[in-house]
């Protein structure tokens, strides 16, 4: 036998062995679990199988006797027998409780002031607590939360925009139309495709001056993948005032990433076009992770894509009953989702809104 093939042999024989131990551990680990009718045997259980020096501990030792090119099936398949085993012992453990419980009723005694068995404490999503922090940041800068209707009018999220009926932007923001009859004025009922809309209604009912930013969901119809989900979340902002320029707007940006990163970060604007806006930017800002040198992550550019934003377009102000001659100002809109996904470094934006608790407990 040539050497090469006593070795995949010796791979293969040390991997059926592991494979079987691992099977055998799953097996006497849950006909145990059967026999087992209060918390203290359950505890001892876990301990002898899945504690620092238990059974499975000790099967995974032969691990490091297993070639390389085994080792990832081997682990993927020592994750599955644990994650087996753990799920039936914490199945057991509620069982258990609930007997415990119902006993107790039964003799007649239940105490309700007595703290919980078992508490499951929720974690908060990660795109709320970006949120919130990126709400205490605008708001130590003068800035109030605004909110508007995630379902919108045809009118709200197009055409007060500066959007026209034919526009192709409708296109590009492929829209989820509510089936319901048409408004006169407004148009049919969509998912807003954009927090853009609450700049409207803010104005309309707030009037000049005014700072605030809007974030909120918004819809769009697209195929999903890594990076597009077809519910996402965005921040708007709008300041409105006298003698207001887009150098206001760098200020506030830096100072607002510089406040969420915890490190200096800049900001650089590209010419971009947005109906709602004239001029209008792409805004990116300095890469976190090669502060503007040049990495994977920015594709070797030392920029990060950021946002949209520009100098509120003249007709958008009339649609909020502003004064155009006495007021301007600037507004923008970004991706909080992608803020996050940077900022957590999730590789998938569909994990977000999965519900998956072993995604979400990690938070
Ligand atoms: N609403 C735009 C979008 O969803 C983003 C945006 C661009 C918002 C420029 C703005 C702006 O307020 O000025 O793509």
């Amino acid at each position: 036998m040539k050497n090469s093939q006593k070795v995949s042999k010796l791979a293969e024989l040390q991997n059926s062995t592991m494979e079987k131990q691992l099977n055998t551990l799953q097996e006497d680990a849950l006909e145990s679990l059967k026999k087992i009718n209060n918390l203290e045997k359950l505890k001892e259980l876990e301990v002898e199988y899945l504690g620092r020096k238990g059974k499975l501990t000790e099967i995974l030792r032969g691990l490091k006797d297993v070639p390389a090119e085994q080792k990832p099936l081997a682990g993927q398949l020592s994750n599955k027998v644990k994650t087996i085993i753990s799920d039936a012992i914490e199945a057991k453990k509620q069982e258990i409780e609930r007997i415990d419980v119902e006993k107790s009723l039964n003799e007649g005694f239940f105490d309700t002031t007595a703290p919980s068995t078992s508490s499951q404490i929720g974690t908060i999503h990660p795109v709320f607590e970006t949120l919130t922090e990126v709400e205490n940041i605008f708001s130590q800068m003068g800035f109030t939360i605004a909110d508007g209707p995630e379902i919108e009018s045809e009118y709200y999220n197009f055409t007060a925009l500066n959007i026209p009926d034919d526009h192709p932007a409708r296109d590009m923001q492929d829209t989820f139309f509510v089936e319901q009859t048409q408004h006169p004025e407004h148009g049919h009922q969509v998912l807003r495709t954009q927090t853009s809309p609450v700049q409207i209604r803010a104005m309309k009912e707030h009037g000049a001056p005014l700072r605030l930013i809007a974030p909120g969901r918004v819809f769009r119809n697209e195929a999903t993948d890594a990076s597009h989900d077809s519910t996402f979340h965005q921040v708007e902002g709008l300041l409105i005032d006298k003698d207001i320029s887009i150098a206001h707007l760098k200020g506030v940006l830096e100072q607002f990433l510089t406040r969420l990163f915890d490190k200096k970060v800049s900001v650089r604007f590209r010419p971009g076009y947005f109906p709602f806006v004239e001029p209008g930017f792409e805004v990116d800002f300095s890469c976190l992770i090669c502060e503007g040198k040049g990495c994977r992550v920015c594709k070797h550019l030392g920029w990060v894509e950021f946002m949209g934003a520009g100098m509120v377009h003249p007709n958008v102000l009339k649609a909020g009953e502003i004064d155009s001659e006495k007021y301007q100002g600037w507004a923008f809109g970004f991706g909080l989702t992608r803020l996050v996904m940077m900022r957590y470094k999730i590789p998938d934006i569909r994990l977000l809104t999965s519900g998956d608790l072993r995604f979400l407990k990690q938070f």
